[in-house]
């Protein structure tokens, strides 16, 4: 058994795993068989779903439910009420429970606060999705965006600064002065 704190309003059902050092605060719920990592938190009135798997220092803000078919690599951030879903096309008098829509949220990747993620759709490493946005298309390792539609409106380093390209297409980070280079409007660290 690990070393997690869970306070005492939290629900949590058998067969959850939960790294150490994880924090689950008031009124959430993890349910059968999800995986959380190590140095987790998660925030009040979160749902995590049966066989969400949460890498290592994810943080989940309040009133998030993490519904089966999500799984988010370690160091992703999710802000206050943004939603996940699992089906496309819900219909409340069909059984849809066997087609659930996957959605992989990449390393250090941050979702904003009531941005909508609409399933089917990965999230790249270190990406970053703004407030409000509704995400209907892949979106790629470390791009910016916003909208709705979620539309790119640039580029983000790991430190979740704006990346300005130069003419040789290198960009600096001012926060951490790591250096990224745009090759086939890909983005990669160097
Ligand atoms: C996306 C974001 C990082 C952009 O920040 P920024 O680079 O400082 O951008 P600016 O404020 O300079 O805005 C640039 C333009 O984008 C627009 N914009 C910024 N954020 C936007 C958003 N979330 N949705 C739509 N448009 C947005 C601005 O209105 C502005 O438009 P304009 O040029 O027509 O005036 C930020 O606005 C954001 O959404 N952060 C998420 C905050 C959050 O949810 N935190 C959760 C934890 S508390």
């Amino acid at each position: 058994m690990s070393d997690f704190f869970a306070h005492e309003t939290a629900v949590i059902d058998e067969g959850c795993q939960i790294g150490t050092g994880t924090k689950v605060w008031h009124f959430s719920h993890l349910m059968t068989g999800c995986v959380l990592g190590e140095k987790c938190n998660i925030g009040q009135n979160v749902v995590i779903s049966p066989k969400v798997v949460l890498g290592k220092n994810v943080k989940v803000q309040n009133n998030v439910s993490i519904y089966e078919g999500v799984t988010c690599d370690d160091d992703v951030f999710l802000g206050p009420s943004m939603v996940f879903t699992n089906v496309i096309n819900p219909r409340s008098a069909v059984n849809r429970k066997n087609e659930y829509l996957k959605t992989h949220v990449g390393k250090g990747a941050s979702i904003g606060a009531n941005a909508t993620i609409v399933c089917g759709h990965n999230i790249g490493q270190y990406a970053f999705i703004g407030a409000g946005a509704v995400v209907t298309k892949e979106v790629p390792d470390y791009a910016l965006v916003v909208g709705n539609p979620a539309r790119q409106m640039g580029w983000m380093s790991e430190f979740g600064q704006r990346l300005q390209f130069d003419a040789g297409n290198i960009a600096v980070c001012e926060e951490s002065g790591e250096k990224y280079k745009l090759e086939n409007n890909k983005v990669s660290k160097i």
